[in-house]
């Protein structure tokens, strides 16, 4: 069997990555009898570049017809002077939204080697083993109107809109309770319900959902305490649901109880193809140096097969060479505390494939 991937690199670390994750990817496929072909395509400030837009019509067809689409990273400091619909970031909102990827899936799950490397105390976050569930098409992000204007007699004034619709809010509530059925059937629906009116609605869907799944328990907690608890009580979570912009920040919070934000995947999913990409960014300052972290890219890789494909022997195969590598001591220059042996990002990848 062949399964075509189109492949968005990016912008920074984001080829660097992307280059170990892909040929991880081919190797586990192909184990299990899985070939793998590829179309790599630009996106955010790479081409802006060569095109002058963040993406280009042509690259969003490619990707709708796919059976999975990779993307490394975008943005830098190169394009921050670009107007805001010509940002590298829009680049990907704009694959998001043509995508219909409404699912954003980000598991942390703290590594028992790694747990040293976190900024925060291992007993605090020994055990840790979350699903963020991100809304991803709404919200903040999308919502209309979204400009800023001139106010006659001198300044401006900025306008960004946060809508919800009952359907929006119901898709991604079934998304968590449905992950949680496979993990250990718990939902904190995250909120700012005692200010905003989206929350408030969110609350009342997320509670009336939960109805469908009386084996899954559910309980709601405001934004701001959900910050605080986890790095408070990282352990007391189990799936996080939670509307767009929220999700962003929550789930970069979270990443750091991992010791770093390079080994933390995503996964979006929508009614087409899915779109995996690592949660770390472009990092510009270490790209094309071949000291980047692959780990999360690679493990994004792992989750492609197990949802786009429906591969799970070969997902676990991956996460499993990714825990056999750290257990000998072998680390990438982010996590380098505890490490043996500090590797770049190509022997991390063939050390990846190697324990396969
Ligand atoms: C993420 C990123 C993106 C987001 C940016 C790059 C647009 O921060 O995937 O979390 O804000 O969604
Ligand atoms: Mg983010």
């Amino acid at each position: 069997m062949t399964r075509h991937i189109v492949t968005v690199p990016g912008d920074g670390i984001g080829p660097d990555v992307t280059r170990e994750a892909i040929a991880t990817l081919r190797k586990a496929a192909m184990a299990f009898g899985v070939e793998i072909t590829t179309e790599e395509h630009l996106i955010g400030g790479a081409s802006l570049d060569t095109f002058g837009v963040p993406i280009r019509e042509d690259v969003l067809q490619a990707a709708a017809k796919a059976d999975a689409v990779f993307l490394g990273a975008v943005g830098g400091p190169a394009w921050d002077a670009q107007p805001a619909a010509l940002r590298p970031e829009m680049g990907l909102l704009a694959l998001r939204k043509a995508l219909g990827l409404y699912i954003n899936l980000r598991p942390v799950a703290v590594i028992d080697e790694l747990a040293d490397a976190s900024t925060l105390k291992r007993e605090v976050i020994a055990g840790t083993d979350m699903l963020v569930v991100r809304e991803l098409t709404g919200g903040l992000y999308f919502g209309e109107p979204k400009r800023i204007d001139a106010i006659e007699g001198g300044g401006e004034r900025a306008i960004d809109t946060m809508v919800y619709t009952t359907a929006e809010i119901r898709r991604i509530a079934h998304a968590a309770f449905k992950a949680a059925r496979l993990r250990r059937k718990r939902v904190t629906s995250v909120d700012k319900a005692n200010i905003l009116a989206t929350s408030q609605l969110w609350r009342r869907v997320a509670t009336d959902v939960a109805v469908d799944y009386p084996d899954v328990a559910l309980d709601h907690m405001l934004v701001d305490n959900c910050a605080m608890q986890l790095v408070r009580q990282p352990t007391s979570f189990d799936v996080i649901l939670t509307e767009n912009m929220f999700g962003d920040i929550l789930s970069d919070e979270a990443a750091m109880l991992t010791g770093s934000i390079g080994m933390l995947p995503s996964a979006s999913l929508g009614d087409g193809p899915g779109l995996y990409e690592p949660v770390h960014g472009s990092a510009p300052d270490i790209a094309g140096r071949d000291i980047a972290n692959p780990i999360a890219a690679i493990a994004s890789a792992a989750l492609l097969l197990r949802y786009s494909f429906g591969m799970e022997d070969a997902a676990a195969a991956v996460e499993s060479a990714i825990r056999t590598v750290l257990s000998q001591g072998y680390r990438c220059a982010d996590v380098r505390l505890g490490a043996t042996s500090v590797i770049g990002t190509a022997e991390m990848g063939q050390r990846i494939r190697a324990a396969l």
